[in-house]
């Protein structure tokens, strides 16, 4: 994106963009490496944005939602309800209630709990409730994936060992219809080897345990977690090892069985920046500071998950201030030590008025941080969508931030 420069003068900072070509340029690569069965529902979670939800279904996606929030958008923009899975723990009954009366193709059940409120709401509408059970299984890939499986007590899915007891309490339900697994146990897996070896065991725990307990199976829903290199070093996922192990893996299940893969960060990361605007350089014992409009309430990941993301400096030839080079944190705006972009990163020369551009940011970016804190307006987010850009969120004006509240009469 070499117009950043012009973006940001035109829509001001701090700034969202996102490259299109770059979020079709993933979706293809993928598509054209996984087998033709295996079927891509995008985790909305990564970058909800509803232009980025309507970019994937047109090139066919599907979408994993987490909320009845993600419903509504998914539906706003005309995905069908056939291509809608509902994954999460904490899925209220209004949440439940909500995507059952879309009838989308199936909730990802977290909890013997969960199956039976889903009967009670069936109940009351009287149509018997396709579900899958998301399984917790002892098994997880790789390292330095962020880890949300594996042999751990959590709030994710059933355990493997209670998996039968599930089944059979779904079975003696008279509206739910248990039709799929599914398993989500890690993040950010950059090996495809481990990913795949890991699929494997997804859909031999899906097999064997419908065979033993006499259900069809028909979907297994293998969960996202294909990871993108963040740091200098670090290589690509090869999708095309991927594809051919998931090949191999699903060449034995029945035509009846739907293969769901649920990836979001693949899809999305490497699309989008968060481009700031230098306000100050200062030194302070010893240390760099370049201090930047935008922060961590439109960026946290970097803070949250202890990921550092690649920086770039554009010099925007400015006079103002000292300008520095070598060792620095860039620091946000908000009044909290956490407020950092980046840390101890080497810089070439920095001046006031310069952008500092964070990559790699198109998923889990700003819809994974706290945009109310400081009151500042939320950032713009801009897509370059076939040449042409087109504001996807304006920019919030600080008297719609109060537009949700009131003051009690007489406080003023
Ligand atoms: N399916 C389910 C049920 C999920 O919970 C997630 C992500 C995905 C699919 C997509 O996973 P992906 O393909 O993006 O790995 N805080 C972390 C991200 C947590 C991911 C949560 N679940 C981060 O900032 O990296």
């Amino acid at each position: 994106m070499k117009d950043l420069q012009r973006l940001a003068d035109r829509y001001g900072t701090p700034l969202y963009v996102y490259d299109g070509s770059v979020l079709v340029r993933q979706y293809e690569k993928l598509r054209a490496a996984l087998p033709q069965r295996v079927e891509i529902f995008f985790a909305m979670k990564s970058n909800p944005n509803l232009a980025i939800v309507a970019l994937f279904r047109r090139l066919g996606a599907g979408v994993d939602i987490a909320s009845v929030g993600e419903l509504r958008a998914a539906l706003r923009v005309g995905v069908a309800p056939q291509k809608i899975v509902f994954s999460g723990p904490g899925k209220t009954d209004a949440e439940l209630e909500a995507a059952v009366a879309a009838d989308i193709f199936a909730i990802n059940v977290e909890s013997e709990g969960e199956l039976e409120r889903v009967q009670r709401i069936a109940q009351r509408v009287g149509r018997r409730v396709r579900v899958g059970l998301r399984l917790n299984p002892p098994f997880a890939p790789g390292e330095g994936a962020v880890i949300i499986g594996g042999a751990v007590p959590q709030k994710f899915g059933i355990d493997l060992a209670r998996a039968r007891a599930a089944v059979a309490l779904a079975q003696r339900l008279s509206h739910v219809e248990l039709i799929g697994i599914h398993i989500f146990n890690a993040s950010n897996v950059l090996d495809a080897e481990a990913w795949v070896k890991n699929a494997e065991s997804i859909i031999e725990t899906a097999v064997e345990l419908a065979r033993a307990t006499g259900f069809a199976l028909r979907y297994i829903d293998v969960g996202g977690g294909l990871g993108v290199p963040y740091r200098e070093g670090e290589r690509e996922l090869d999708v095309s090892v991927l594809g051919e192990g998931l090949g191999r893996a699903v060449r034995e299940l029945s035509a009846e069985t739907r293969v769901l893969i649920e990836p979001g960060r693949y899809l999305t990361a490497e699309a989008g920046v968060y481009v700031t605007r230098v306000v100050e350089i200062k030194e302070t014992r010893g240390e760099r500071f370049v201090v930047v409009d935008g922060g961590v309430h439109h960026l946290l990941r970097p803070v949250l998950v202890g990921q550092s993301h690649p920086v770039r400096v554009l010099s925007c030839g400015g006079e103002g201030g000292v300008g520095v080079a070598g060792r620095c944190s860039i620091a946000g705006p908000l009044c909290t030590a956490l407020d950092y972009l980046a840390r101890g990163v080497e810089l070439p020369v920095v001046r006031v008025g310069d952008l500092v551009v964070v990559e790699r940011v198109g998923a889990y970016g700003f819809t994974e941080s706290m945009p109310y804190f400081l009151s500042h307006p939320t950032p713009a987010e801009v897509l370059i969508w076939e040449g042409r850009e087109h504001v996807i969120r304006r920019r919030q004006r600080p008297e719609e931030l109060w537009a949700w509240q009131s003051v009690p009469e007489g406080l003023l």
